[in-house]
């Protein structure tokens, strides 16, 4: 079989290892490989790029994807799921694995709906994806946002400041979640749950009485103070799949505690430094069993389906998963996480 592979959506580390397994994999198995660049834009301009194993020698270890990514809907309309049915067929393309969020996923539900030998991917540095347990970009994600809290600790303490640091996650606060613990966040605010400027301020002012003078605080990008509504954004602009650009809760929450507190805030925003560099380790392994598990599944023609990582078992499950919702921190470790930086007296169990 021509198997065409693209990445769409924001990028995450281990995605060139996915290629790399996939690659190789199909190979092994008879199958000609096809790379279709800069996403789903690439389908309807036909864009492709041969892969070979020396293409792909040793790619697993650098973050980004060598095909290049968009935000392209190829289903935005009836006209442009044409266009992207057309260039699949004009490509000859037998079968498409296409690595991506739930965008990219949803859209290649559609698609295979209409005729397409599909197989998915679930990628995200968010992992909030439904389907799989955990996906890959993750843990690298994590491990940056975790040093960037632990270079922060000994700047913040050294000037008795407050620092609010935004880390990424839109609608499910898993790296802010992680990472909190990981780095040692004093207050932890997650998409999950509404929170209350106020009791924050207050986290802050005990920690003064403690003698700490300083408090680092992990705002996921997604939180919502509970005297708003609606995200934080940078812009009204929406991308094709109706994203807004969300960023700025960290400034603005950083201006509210030193309205209240009278301490000096400041505020870091990790942005994409998240999403850049070299894969983990855990991220090189999972992204490479994913990328060989997607060659295994079209060589039997299990279609329709993505690979997914359940328990420690890579297995598929049908592409329609990933489109059922956000996976997000489960409420009763949002509750524990809490706890933590509650008063000391919240801290005991009852009695
Ligand atoms: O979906 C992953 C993600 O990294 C989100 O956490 C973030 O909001 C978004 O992508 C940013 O995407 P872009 O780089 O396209 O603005």
């Amino acid at each position: 079989m021509r198997i065409g592979i693209l990445t769409g959506g924001g990028d995450a580390p281990g995605l060139n290892a996915v290629i790399r397994g996939f690659v190789i994999r199909a190979l092994q198995l008879g199958h000609e490989p096809v790379g279709i660049r800069h996403g789903w834009r690439g389908l309807l301009d036909r864009e492709t790029v041969p892969l070979t194993v020396q293409d792909v020698d040793d790619v697993h270890r650098t973050g980004g994807t060598l095909l290049r990514t968009t935000r392209t809907n190829p289903v935005k309309d009836e006209a442009t799921k044409r266009k992207a049915l057309d260039g699949y067929k004009a490509l000859k393309l037998d079968a498409l694995v296409a690595v991506g969020g739930d965008d990219t996923l949803g859209a290649c539900a559609k698609l295979a709906k209409d005729g397409v030998n599909a197989v998915g991917v679930p990628k995200t540095i968010d992992n909030d994806l439904q389907g799989t347990d955990v996906t890959f970009g993750y843990d690298t994600a994590v491990n940056i946002a975790t040093e960037a809290l632990d270079r922060l600790h000994t700047t913040a303490e050294s000037h008795e400041r407050c620092l609010v640091v935004e880390i990424m996650g839109r609608h499910a606060g898993w790296i802010t979640w992680a990472a909190g613990i990981a780095g040692g966040a004093h207050v932890v605010l997650l998409p999950e749950e509404p929170f209350d400027v106020e009791e924050v301020a207050e986290v802050v002012r005990r920690r003064d009485a403690e003698g700490f003078g300083y408090t680092l605080v992990a705002v996921s990008e997604g939180a919502v103070p509970t005297d708003t509504t609606g995200f934080v954004t940078q812009t009204d602009k929406k991308d094709e799949f109706g994203n807004v650009r969300l960023g700025g809760i960290g400034d603005r929450l950083a201006k509210r505690l030193e309205e209240l507190t009278k301490k000096e805030t400041r505020s870091v925003v990790l942005g994409h430094l998240q999403r850049g560099g070299a894969p983990s380790a855990f991220d090189r392994v999972l992204g490479t069993r994913m990328g060989i598990a997607a060659a295994e599944a079209v060589d039997r023609r299990d279609f329709g389906k993505m690979v997914s990582l359940r328990g420690t078992r890579v297995q598929t499950v049908p592409l329609t998963e990933a489109a059922k919702g956000y996976r997000v921190v489960p409420k009763e470790e949002v509750e524990s996480l809490r706890r933590m930086w509650a008063p000391p007296r919240a801290r005991l169990p009852p009695g």
